[in-house]
């Protein structure tokens, strides 16, 4: 049966497109979600792509992932990987494998950027490569083992 990889975009995500061009590239989210449909049907894989500017609801997909079995979380959190105890406490809790991803290269940009709390509890992080890091992330996924001891 196909698995699902969810992937989660956290707040300001939505306006992906007119966002800081410059750095975020001219790419929507829904041209990100076509992408990753396209390279998920090459792969056995569906992906359910959603965004919130709500960390509670990230929370909650989270868990749900696991509940679902979910074959793997691509989360990109924006600005909540850099404050959020309650997503790095998430991702602990599920066995589910969570990679973290970023358009952009956090490390190359201002210092409250550099520390990541999805990061230190997320599988492996994928960033600087634009609309292409959720793609590389997606191939990722589809070569771990289904089920990571936890
Ligand atoms: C981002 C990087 C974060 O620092 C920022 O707050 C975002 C987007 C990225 O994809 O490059 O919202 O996660």
């Amino acid at each position: 049966m196909t698995q699902t990889v969810l992937v989660l975009n956290g707040p300001n995500l939505n306006l992906l497109g007119t966002r800081e061009p410059e750095i975020y590239g001219n790419e929507t989210l829904d041209d990100i979600a076509e992408r990753l449909e396209n390279l998920a049907r090459t792969l056995d894989l569906t992906v359910d792509l959603r965004q919130s500017n709500h960390e509670g609801h990230l929370v909650d997909w989270l868990h749900e992932a696991q509940a679902r079995d979910a074959r793997g979380v691509i989360l990109n959190a924006g600005a909540f990987t850099h404050t959020s105890v309650a997503l790095h406490d998430a991702i602990k809790a599920v066995r589910t494998p969570v990679l973290e991803v970023h358009l952009s290269n956090p490390h190359t940009r201002e210092a409250f950027r550099h520390h990541s709390y999805v990061g230190m509890a997320a599988k492996g992080t994928i960033a600087g490569f634009g609309a292409l890091s959720y793609e590389l992330a997606l191939r990722a996924i589809a070569q771990l083992q289904t089920k990571v001891a936890p």
